[in-house]
C-alpha cells in the first residue's frame, strides 16, 4: 500500500513528530511506501509531493513547522479542486491519506472522504478548539511560551508600575489565554467564551493599586469582545474558509483602560511566537501517538476517522461528529481563576 500524508492549515509545534511517528511506524510494521504531499490539499491540487523513507524523517522530531509545509488552500474554492484531488492521489497510486489538521483541514477531509477518498485525521491546533479529543497537539507548547512571556512580562510591569496585556491566540476560544493566564498568574483574563465589561476591569485594577499593587498584568484571547462589541481584526481580509484574521483587542484594551485610569499600559501581541520552534516533552510524546494510532486505523483499514484523545488513552470517533463544531473552555477553570483576578 501507499500512504500519504498531509499537514493542512496553521502550523502547530508537533507536526513534525506525526509525520515522523506516520512514517517509521508505516514502514517498519506495516512496509507501506509513503509519500508527503506538499503545502496541505494544495499538494494535491497541483500534484506535489515528495517520497518518504527513514532518511528524510531523521532528526525532525524536535522541529517547529511541517518538513511537508501547510497551507490554508480549500480544493473546494478551487477550479476542479475536488477532481484535481482524486486525479492526482490516483495518478500517484495512494490508497490512504493521513491528513493533520485543524476543524478547515479536517472539513475538507470529510467532503473528500465522500467523494471516495481514504482518510485518517489527527487533531492539530494550537487553538485546543477540536471537539472529540481532550486536547490537540500543539496546544500544550502554546500555553508553555505564552506562560514564559508572562513571567517575563511581570517584572517589567511591576518595575515600570504599568499595566501589561499581552494578547495571546485563540480564535474563538480561550483555551490559550486561561491556561497561560492561571499558570502565569495573570490579574485579569478575558477569553471570548465571555464577553467582557471594561468597567469590571477597570475594577480590578483599582483594587489591586489600594492594596499597593501598582501593576497588573492582563492576558486577552485574540477573539475576546466587550458586552455589546465585536472582535477586533486585522485588516478585512478572509482566508479561504472565511475566517477574518483577528488581532487587536489588546490595542483597544489599553487605549480604553488609559482613558479610565491615570496608570500607563503597554501592549503584547505573541502572534505566531506561539506557534513557531520547538514542541514541548508534551506535544512530541502525544503527537508520537496520534500518528501511530493513524497509522494502526489504516492499516485495519478504518476510515474517515480521527484519532483522539480521551483521558489517558488514544481512540477514534468519525470525522464527521466532531466537524463544524467548538470546543470552548471549561468555565468552571475561569471560575477557579477569577479567584485570583483584582
Ligand atoms: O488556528 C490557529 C491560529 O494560530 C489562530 O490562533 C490564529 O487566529 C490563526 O491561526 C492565525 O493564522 P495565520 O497563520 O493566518 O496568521
Amino acid at each position: 500500500m501507499k500512504i500519504g500524508v498531509l499537514s493542512g492549515g496553521g502550523d502547530a509545534p508537533g507536526i513534525n513528530a506525526v509525520i515522523r511517528a506516520v512514517v517509521r511506524h508505516g514502514i517498519k510494521s506495516y512496509n507501506y511506501d509513503m509519500i508527503g504531499i506538499k503545502d496541505g490539499w494544495s499538494g494535491l491540487i497541483t500534484g506535489s509531493f515528495v517520497s518518504l523513507n527513514l532518511d528524510i524523517i531523521s532528526g525532525i522530531l524536535p522541529k517547529g513547522g511541517s518538513i511537508l509545509g501547510t497551507s490554508r488552500t480549500n480544493p473546494f474554492k478551487t477550479k476542479d479542486g475536488p477532481q484535481k484531488v482524486l486525479n492526482n492521489t490516483k495518478k500517484q497510486g495512494i490508497d490512504a491519506i493521513v491528513v493533520i489538521g485543524g476543524d478547515d483541514t479536517l472539513t475538507v477531509a470529510s467532503k473528500m472522504g465522500d467523494l471516495g477518498l481514504k482518510v485518517v485525521a489527527v487533531p492539530k491546533t494550537i487553538d485546543n478548539d477540536l471537539v472529540g479529543t481532550d486536547y490537540t497537539f500543539g496546544f500544550n507548547t502554546a500555553v508553555s511560551i505564552a506562560t514564559q512571556a508572562l513571567d517575563r512580562l511581570h517584572t517589567t510591569a511591576e518595575a515600570h508600575h504599568r499595566i501589561m496585556i499581552i494578547e495571546v491566540m485563540g480564535r474563538y476560544t480561550g483555551w490559550i489565554a486561561l491556561q497561560s493566564g492561571i499558570a502565569g498568574g495573570a490579574d485579569v483574563i478575558l477569553i471570548p467564551e465571555k464577553p467582557f465589561d471594561i468597567d469590571q476591569v477597570c475594577k480590578y485594577i483599582q483594587q489591586r493599586k489600594n492594596r499597593g499593587k501598582t501593576f497588573s498584568l492582563i492576558v486577552v484571547a485574540e477573539g475576546s469582545k466587550p458586552k455589546d462589541g465585536k472582535e477586533v481584526c486585522y485588516g478585512s481580509c478572509k482566508d479561504e474558509f472565511g475566517h477574518p484574521r483577528l488581532g487587536g483587542i489588546g490595542y483597544y484594551l489599553g487605549r480604553e483602560i488609559e482613558k479610565k485610569l491615570d496608570m500607563e499600559t503597554r501592549v503584547v501581541i505573541l502572534g505566531h511566537l506561539q506557534r513557531g520552534g520547538t514542541p514541548t516533552a508534551y506535544d512530541r510524546i502525544l503527537a508520537t501517538r496520534y500518528g501511530k494510532a493513524a497509522m494502526d486505523l489504516i492499516n485495519q483499514q478504518k476510515y474517515g476517522l480521527m484519532v483522539t484523545l480521551k483521558g489517558k488513552e488514544i481512540k477514534s470517533t468519525p470525522l464527521k461528529t466532531i466537524l463544524g463544531k467548538r470546543k470552548t473552555v471549561d468555565l468552571e477553570l475561569y471560575e477557579l481563576a477569577e479567584i485570583f483576578f483584582g
